[in-house]
């Protein structure tokens, strides 16, 4: 079968990847020229573990392809993805108009029925808008083609991506009833994964639409909802790791997303959760789980900026902060609302200095937060620091050189906003030590 997939970022260079790999003919479309060039150069544009393999071994084989030109990659394929990104706009609504401009330049170029299928996370009635975009263009042709759409909502993780596309724990189908040929498409399309055994869910396209927003704010939830159990501890001297680990080994509940730590960022739950209430409240229902979340959430982050300037004595004004980790989470660069940046703007807004390290993201946050100092590691990010903040938990950090940190640092603080460490071996090593609720 042939493919397209339009927009080649996290996830639609993935699936293109991904698919790729099963036997499938794909052509990735993005609008930006540096992103195809560099791929046609086997350069792979964002980090994912095991990404650049899966993509050199299929661009050799002549099953993967980079492309500018849309209307081409369409002629080629039966089903075309639509993966471009949805961000939050400033109202906290989605601003669809990468979508829509996809939708009406296929509704431009389209040759024969194609399967249309959104990808990105879209809210609810999206689906119908592509519709009606893709017809719109037909109509001003005159033209009298079929096409279906369908949604198929991705649930990979930035940094697991190819394991989660590979062997996901479920995959979403959302198409119109009785569109028996689309659904029989896009089921022989995900052939390798039935015969994996993974569980596939066939709906109707809101149904599809809504899930990804119902599993995403549920995984924020449970993030929230340990964080505000953190500050409680911090009260009554209770440990929140303790706490979660007794929650979590209910099967009930699972022990994922049980972390206390600077909150939730990244490029999918802020903009999802804001995304999922603000449609809903556009359809007259508050959804107020979800609204508390958020508030929790935005709450989390001042929280934590106000443990560091308490470690330091309630004053950073010219005092050095060693930060160690910048993107949302480990093994990805996405900076998008990553914590460590909120935090670090405003330290440095209080008027604190900030050396910092990453091991993926550090060229980056230094376009975003040119005030700080970028350090080649760790060690050098804790020179002269009157405070170590580990925020994001790449492995590198989890066994740091105690000793050397402290010779290197000014003061030895450490605050692990990630609880990575014990208490009692840092003290040992000399250090006054902070955690998140313990
Ligand atoms: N990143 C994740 O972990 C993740 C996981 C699941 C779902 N999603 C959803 O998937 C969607 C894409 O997310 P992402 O992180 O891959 O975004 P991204 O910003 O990394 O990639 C989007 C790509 O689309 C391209 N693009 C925009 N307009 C285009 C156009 N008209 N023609 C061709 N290309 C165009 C951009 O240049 C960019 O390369 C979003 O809706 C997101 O919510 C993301």
């Amino acid at each position: 079968m042939n493919i397209a997939v339009i927009g080649t970022g996290y996830v639609g260079l993935v699936t293109g990847a991904c698919f790729s790999e099963f036997g499938v003919q794909v052509t990735c479309v993005d609008k930006l020229p540096e992103k195809i060039d560099a791929l046609r150069r086997g350069e792979i544009p964002i980090y994912e573990p095991g990404l650049e393999d899966i993509v050199e071994r299929n661009t050799r084989s002549g099953r993967l392809s980079f492309t500018l030109d849309l209307a081409d990659a369409v002629s080629r394929a039966l089903v075309v993805f639509v993966a471009v990104g949805t961000p939050a706009a400033p109202d906290g609504s989605t601003d669809l108009a990468f979508v829509e401009s996809v939708a009406r330049e296929i509704g431009r170029c389209l040759d024969g029925y194609r399967v249309i299928v959104t990808k990105s996370t879209v809210p609810v009635g999206t689906s119908d808008h592509v519709r009606a975009w893709i017809q719109e263009e037909l109509d001003l042709r005159g033209s009298k083609l079929r096409f279906s759409v369908a949604s198929n909502p991705e649930f990979l993780r930035e940094g697991a991506a190819i394991g989660d596309f590979m062997r996901p724990d479920r995959v979403v189908i959302g198409t119109d009833p009785g569109d028996d040929q689309a659904l029989a498409i896009l089921k022989d399309l995900y052939r390798p994964l039935y015969l994996n055994e993974t569980p596939f869910v066939e709906t109707n396209i809101h149904t599809a639409e809504f899930a990804k927003y119902a599993a995403n704010a549920f995984l924020a939830t449970k993030i929230s909802f340990v964080n505000e159990l953190s500050v409680l501890c911090e009260e009554i001297g209770g440990d929140v790791q303790a706490i979660a680990r007794v929650m979590g080994l209910d099967n009930r509940i699972g022990k994922k997303f049980l972390h206390a730590g600077p909150g939730y960022g990244g490029s999918c739950f802020p903009k999802d959760t804001t995304s999922a209430a603000h449609f809903a409240r556009a359809l007259g229902h508050e959804l107020s789980i979800v609204e508390a979340t958020i508030r929790v959430n935005e709450r989390q982050r001042l929280r934590m900026v106000d443990k560091i300037v308490a470690a330091l004595e309630g004053d950073v004004v010219g005092r050095t902060v060693g930060v160690l980790g910048l993107s949302f989470k480990p093994e990805t660069d996405d900076l998008r609302e990553a914590p460590a940046i909120d935090i670090v703007r405003e330290l440095l807004r209080r008027g604190a200095k900030i050396r910092a390290y990453d091991p993926a993201a550090l060229a980056q946050a230094g376009r975003l937060v040119p005030e700080m100092t970028l350090c080649k590691d760790a060690y050098e990010a804790l020179e002269g620091a009157d405070a170590m903040v580990v925020v994001t938990e790449w492995n590198e950090f989890r066994l740091l050189d105690l000793p050397r940190a402290r010779e290197l640092m000014a003061e030895p603080r450490m605050l692990d906003l990630r609880n990575v460490y014990k208490r009692d071996p840092v003290v040992a090593a000399g250090f006054q030590y902070w955690g998140v609720g313990r």
